[in-house]
């Protein structure tokens, strides 16, 4: 049963669109990357289609091998994209992505509590404990998913006590008297935990509106409760509705055990989006777009996942969960291990058939290869079972399919009132509870 009337939708700023080939299509604009006017166009046309919010991905790595044939990870700094996003839009949500495995709380907190200031309430934060670039913070290796999860839950618990510090109500600013604020309002924290020791208060007041949403990623056990315990919104890896069904009652569980409401949690599974005109356009933009992925990356990218390497194997040969090896190494995410591992006891490939599948060739996402009609009544079948309370678009291919996301896809859904028609709301807390 779904838990809100209505879908709650993202869209990603991370120009999936432009990956492998789609950034070589003469419409590409792909010269404008590292400027903001790139992402603003997207942000004021996901605005004028009322989406919730956009939101940036992030990671502190660059695996160089990528960079020859397309921008991989190179990326602005997503939390300063956000801030000149805000001056030129009005109503849209703005999510950066932080990882409390890098940062520091005290930084952070300033940092996302700037961004509720200059969008007038519109920041969101994507808490992420990364899964690389230990080597960039003078870390030998990764930490476990475990102490990665135990340090983000003090992080932003931190985080939180810093906002509420400096709470707004003790800005008095009365010129008469000459009190610019009520000090007794203003108070340290004195934190002293495992990982960090803040004492407060933060040097900026909070927001004087509704508080900064977070947003959630990364499905461990440990990631689940986290986002049982703190999330207003998770971004999943889903690629099937039983996957996503079962993250979306995993999540419901912990919200109970941390006394929250399962409606508080929404569930917005990444979409990858080959749109195209006719399904045979869809198709041939998706094949198109990976055709330079050969056999050797797509056996190094499930070696990456999972540890199990193909490299000498025959692609007659089947593959089965007992070829995948029990441990997981460095940098590798369990749940992501777990959902190739369902697939292939689903689907008994063989090696070339598993090679070839989308979630080897791009990622472990929701994936529709189709037309406008193909998406409406997926995201309506998954939605109406109760697996999803959203999505954020990942559209892929080429600019079109960006296009016809933002220019006909969320029509269809507002037009069935699956999705709103116009902003209630002027900020982030305001659009997820609109109801
Ligand atoms: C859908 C999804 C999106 C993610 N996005 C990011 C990201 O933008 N930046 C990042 O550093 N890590 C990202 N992560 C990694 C997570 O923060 C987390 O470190 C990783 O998934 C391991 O946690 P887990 O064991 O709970 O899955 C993402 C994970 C998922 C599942």
């Amino acid at each position: 049963m779904k838990l809100r009337p209505k879908l709650c939708i993202g869209m990603s700023l991370a120009p999936t669109w432009l990956s492998l080939e789609g950034w070589r299509l003469p419409d590409s604009n792909i010269e404008g990357l590292y400027s903001s006017d790139f992402a603003l166009d997207v942000a004021k046309r996901a605005e004028a289609a009322h989406l919730d919010f956009v939101f940036r991905p992030d990671a502190s790595f660059l695996p160089l091998p990528i960079m020859e044939h397309s921008f991989g990870f190179s990326s602005l700094d997503p939390t300063l994209l956000m801030t000149s996003i805000a001056r030129e839009t009005e109503k849209i949500g703005l999510i950066t992505t932080i990882s409390t495995t890098f940062g520091h709380p005290y930084l952070t907190a300033r940092q996302l509590m700037s961004l509720h200031w200059l969008s007038h309430g519109r920041a969101g934060w994507n808490v992420v404990t990364a899964l690389q670039g230990n080597e960039n913070f003078g870390q030998a290796d990764m930490p476990s998913s475990e102490a990665r999860y135990a340090r983000a839950v003090e992080f932003t618990e931190v985080v939180q006590r810093l906002w509420a510090s400096f709470p707004s109500e003790a800005l008095l600013v009365d010129r008469d008297s000459g009190r610019y604020a009520d000090t007794d309002l203003i108070l340290p924290i004195h934190h002293r935990g495992a990982h960090f020791s803040v004492q407060g208060p933060l040097n900026l007041p909070a927001w004087p509106g509704p508080r900064l949403p977070l947003m959630q990623a990364g499905g461990s056990k440990f990631g689940i409760d986290f986002a049982g315990q703190v999330a207003d919104m998770v971004f999943a890896m889903a690629p099937d509705l039983a996957s996503a069904s079962q993250m979306r009652a995993e999540l419901s569980t912990r919200a109970i055990a941390h006394r929250r409401q399962p409606r508080d949690i929404r569930m917005l599974p990444g979409l990858s989006l080959y749109l195209g005109d006719t399904r045979e356009e869809a198709r041939a933009l998706f094949e198109a777009t990976h055709r330079r992925v050969n056999r050797g990356q797509r056996v190094a990218r499930l070696r990456d996942a999972t540890g199990l390497d193909l490299s000498n194997w025959p692609d007659d040969r089947r593959v089965a969960v007992t070829d995948l090896p029990a441990d997981l190494g460095p940098g590798q995410s369990a749940h992501h291990r777990d959902l190739l591992r369902q697939i292939i006891r689903d689907t008994k490939p063989t090696a070339a058939e598993l090679l070839a599948r989308p979630e080897i060739l791009t990622s472990v996402h929701w994936q529709i290869i189709g037309t406008v009609d193909d998406a409406f009544a997926e995201i309506t079948r998954w939605f109406e079972a109760g697996a999803i309370d959203g999505f954020i678009a990942v559209p892929g291919g080429a600019p079109h399919s960006l296009d016809l996301t933002l220019e006909q896809l969320i029509p269809r859904l507002s037009e069935a009132g699956l999705f709103r028609k116009s902003y209630r709301g002027n900020t982030l807390l305001s659009h997820l509870d609109d109801d």
